[in-house]
């Protein structure tokens, strides 16, 4: 049976029935699969992994506790043999051949009818990979090579320009503090199919290195806006490339909804009738404390964090946010946009019971190669800042946390 090559299928098996046989971590492994393609799975097998009874108990399949026994496979389309009892395999492997049913043997290939390809999916295709010289079955090689073309289409460094459908409009797409191995990865994959991409400062500019020639990047800071507003200009900047038919990216730092502007954008899309679509990223707030070592929560030390942005002082009249009831919480608080008013805000936390003792951390620049954190107290921040030479972009923490991680003191 061996020298010919598999022919290789793809089973539609919503509502068949599909016998496995034997609970164990082969069954483990294949049943997600088996549940996900909408099989009718009898599962028949004395015991099960505890993963399996959940699948079991869920309703997913059907378990008859019990060994194998001669005419399991009636009625059956598919079978995956998976016992650990040779002898059982090889009857319901014979009972397989007798009754025409395509069967999968986990402890011998050779007498299988059936072989599983290393499977994944990514962006709407399965990719199955199975060896073609059925002498040379390597599995380690046929999931590396899995691995390896599902990672390229998610990543984007495989694309089949022609064989994909185009996403149209625009996508705003998170990419992360900076690092370019922290956006996610459909943001990278938007990435790699786009025509437009319109980037702020901050951000994986690295990324854009990446693209090739054909993609048209606009810088977003540069985006001349005349009688405009620089917001507008932008929007109307991602209107009129989407309008021309262009797969058009918006690369924002970190998540487009936090201090992002992101549903401006996408209100204005709406307004226009270009389809957005919203890719999340990992904000700086969480991201570039941890980068420094600073956890924005820690057990026995703070059960929350209050994000705030600092770009307008405390005593601005335009200022949205409550520090006096701030300084009053005992949690973490991470400030952005505040390197300039990180004086005055110092002051208003104390001034309403902070304590001037309370450490704070300065990130600049984080999760980059020019990453650099200073440290102070809210007493200290303000002169330690400029001494530091601190500048933007820097998240601000304050808050016992500065001292938990391996520089720190609590
Ligand atoms: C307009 S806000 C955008 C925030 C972004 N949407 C996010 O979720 O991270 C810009 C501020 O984010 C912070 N920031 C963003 N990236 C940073 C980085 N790599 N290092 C330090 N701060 C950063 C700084 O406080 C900066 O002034």
């Amino acid at each position: 049976m061996a020298e010919h090559p598999a022919y290789p299928v793809g089973l539609r098996l919503t509502g068949r029935r599909v016998v496995v046989l034997g609970g164990g971590q082969v069954a483990q492994r294949r049943l997600p699969a088996l549940v996900a393609a909408g099989a009718d799975v009898l599962l028949v097998s004395p015991s099960a992994t505890a993963s399996v009874e959940a699948m079991a108990d869920a309703g997913e399949l059907t378990w008859e506790r019990r060994r194998y026994a001669d005419g399991d496979l009636t009625g059956a389309w598919y079978a995956l043999i998976a016992t650990s009892d040779t002898e059982a395999n090889a009857a319901a492997s014979a009972e397989g051949e007798r009754r025409r049913v395509w069967c999968v043997r986990a402890d011998d290939a050779d007498e299988a009818t059936a072989w599983t390809p290393a499977s994944g999916h990514s962006a709407g295709v399965t990719v199955a990979v199975l060896t073609t010289d059925a002498r040379d079955r390597d599995p380690r090689h046929t999931a590396a090579i899995r691995d390896a073309v599902v990672e390229g289409l998610r990543d984007g460094t495989l694309v089949a320009p022609h064989q994909r459908t185009r996403a149209t409009g625009v996508a705003l797409v998170g990419g992360g503090p900076g690092d370019p191995d922290l956006i996610t990865v459909r943001g990278r994959r938007l990435l790699a199919e786009a025509d437009v991409v319109i980037a702020d400062r901050l951000g994986p500019r690295d990324l854009l290195a990446e693209l090739p020639p054909h993609v048209e990047v606009i810088d977003a800071a540069k985006i001349p806006y005349g009688r405009f507003m620089a917001q507008e200009a932008i929007n109307n900047a991602l209107i009129e490339h989407a309008k021309q038919g262009k797969a058009v990216v918006r690369l924002k730092g970190g998540d487009p909804f936090v201090f992002g502007r992101g549903m401006e954008e996408a209100q204005a899309l709406a307004e226009a009738g270009i389809p957005c679509t919203v890719v999340p990223g990992i904000s700086s707030s969480v991201s570039v404390p941890g980068a420094a070592g600073i956890p924005v929560t820690h057990r026995g030390v703070a059960h929350e964090f209050t994000v705030v942005s600092g770009h307008v002082a405390p005593d601005d009249e335009r200022s949205l946010v409550d520090w006096a009831s701030l300084a009053k919480l005992t949690g973490t608080l991470v400030i952005l946009m505040g390197v300039d008013k990180i004086g005055r805000i110092a002051e208003t936390l104390v001034a309403h019971g902070r304590s001037p003792d309370t450490p704070v951390a300065l990130v600049q620049e984080g999760t980059t190669a020019a990453q650099r954190r200073v440290d102070a107290t809210l007493a200290t921040v303000a002169e330690t800042v400029v001494a530091e030479g601190v500048r933007p972009p820097a998240v601000i923490v304050v808050g016992a946390v500065v001292g938990v991680g391996p520089h720190g003191t609590v």
